[in-house]
């Protein structure tokens, strides 16, 4: 959510609102995850980042069909939130030291960010209901889904093999 001031009178001004927040964090995000891809170490963990990228740009199309829907043109409006934790992932991405510790790292900084977007898509979702948007709503329980699917595929990889190796 960005720190201008917005107008929020009614339901759908949240809901555009919203929508312009994390249609900004999708496309912020696919310029952060080759940089994720490119650092990790494990393979498993660089074909996680690189399908993720591809459901990103699914997601922003969704996003724009979510404007269209909404008979809006799709614009985007500063996410400070995405923008702090892709810089705290740049950290991740420049740090030096042991490969697998770095992978552990970017797994945390990834999971930060997935859980973020299961809160602005959980909350977009329920907007959209609000605002008669029941097919938008159907497209962002879709996105929904893939953020939580990939915070799983973390949670494995980190728990079978990053954090074991990270470890030892
Ligand atoms: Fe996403």
């Amino acid at each position: 959510m960005g720190l201008f001031s917005a107008t929020l009178n009614t339901m759908e001004d949240l809901y555009l609102d919203q929508l312009q927040d994390i249609y900004d964090a999708e496309q912020r995000l696919t310029k952060a995850l080759p940089q994720m891809a490119k650092a990790a170490h494990s393979p498993e963990l660089k074909r996680a980042f690189e399908t993720h990228l591809k459901e990103t740009e699914g997601q922003i199309k969704r996003l724009e069909r979510c404007f269209d829907l909404f008979g809006k043109k799709p614009k985007s409006k500063t996410c400070d939130a995405m923008k702090g934790l892709i810089s705290e992932g740049e950290t991740v991405v420049n740090a030096t030291g042991d490969p697998d510790v770095k992978d552990a790292a970017l797994i945390a900084a990834a999971q930060r960010v997935e859980h973020y977007e299961i809160a602005g898509y959980g909350c977009l979702r329920q907007f959209a209901m609000r605002c008669g948007q029941g097919n938008a709503a159907e497209l962002l329980q879709e996105t929904l889904d893939e953020e939580e699917k990939t915070d799983r595929l973390l949670t494995e990889i980190a728990e079978s093999s990053v954090n074991v190796k990270a470890a030892s």
